[in-house]
């Protein structure tokens, strides 16, 4: 069985990846709020050579916990079951703290770790339901390695989904199910297109590619891309507080 929940799908990184894995042989289930970018992306795909697997869609918050249970199920029940889950739904968009911007900051926690647990959570019913091997997969990204000013409710959300993947993994091993985190640099997408500084910038196709292949090798961890982030971040960790509050980031 080859089929993929992607969230997150109606752009940047999980269109990429729906195309990518559409390429490969896979059946998708495409997840986000805008059903009508995922009605086009479905007919793009539709027409993509050699692709005769299955695509459904589902209009779906992940801030909505209980319906992220039911939509999930439901689609994988739609596909036939499941082998991957990928947990890629995100904002980001922080300011810095003490600028009114709390109920967006609140978003940010909610979106991108407790919506993205949700969907981990769905995923290991589906996958237990079935009695078979599965793969559940987080978006992450390098800015959980260090607090970025302005960003920090964004920060604390991917170093807090990093920190929940890394736990997840060891406790659902025992239940023939894999978890990778990924953990991307820049990559060119609405979500960061407003940004002035766009370090080691890539593709979102380049990205979804090299993504795609973490995924097929089973990794648990990457980086994405591994050069020159590994170095990079490397770097990001073990710089002393008082050098990090120095250097500029806009
Ligand atoms: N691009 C980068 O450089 C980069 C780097 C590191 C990590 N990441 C991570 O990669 C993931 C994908 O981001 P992207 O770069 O592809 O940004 P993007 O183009 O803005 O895509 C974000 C996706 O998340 C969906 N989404 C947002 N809020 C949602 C919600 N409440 N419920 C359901 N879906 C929701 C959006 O769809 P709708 O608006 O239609 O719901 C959209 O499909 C995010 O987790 C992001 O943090 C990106």
């Amino acid at each position: 069985m080859k089929s993929v929940i992607i969230t997150g799908a109606s752009s940047g990184i999980g269109k990429e990846l729906a195309f990518e894995f559409a390429r490969n042989g896979f059946n998708l289930g495409l997840i986000a709020r805008r059903f009508e970018l995922l009605q086009e992306i479905r007919e793009e795909i539709k027409q993509l050579k050699n692709f005769s697997g299955k695509i459904e869609i589902a209009a779906l918050d992940v801030k909505d916990y209980k319906s992220v249970f039911i939509t999930l199920k439901d689609l994988a029940s739609r596909l036939g079951g499941i082998s991957h889950l990928i947990a890629n739904a995100g904002i980001a968009g922080s300011k810095p703290i003490g600028t009114n911007n709390f109920t967006h900051d609140k978003e940010v926690i909610e979106v991108n770790v407790i919506g993205a647990m949700a969907c981990f959570e769905a995923g290991i019913q589906i996958f237990e339901s079935q009695n078979s091997f599965g793969h559940l997969i987080g978006i992450s990204s390098i800015a959980g390695f260090r607090g970025f000013p302005s960003n920090s409710s964004y920060s604390a959300s991917k170093a807090a989904f990093t920190t929940y993947l890394e736990a997840a993994r060891i406790d659902v091993a025992k239940k023939n199910i894999l978890v990778t985190a990924i953990l991307p640099g820049f990559i060119d997408t609405p979500i960061n297109s407003e940004m002035k500084n766009r370090p080691f910038l890539i593709s979102a196709e380049v990205g979804a590619k090299k993504i795609y292949k973490v995924i097929i090798k089973k990794k648990e961890f990457a980086i994405v891309p591994y050069y020159p982030w590994i170095i990079v971040s490397f770097f990001m960790k073990i710089i002393p507080n008082f050098i990090w509050k120095r250097l500029k980031f806009d």
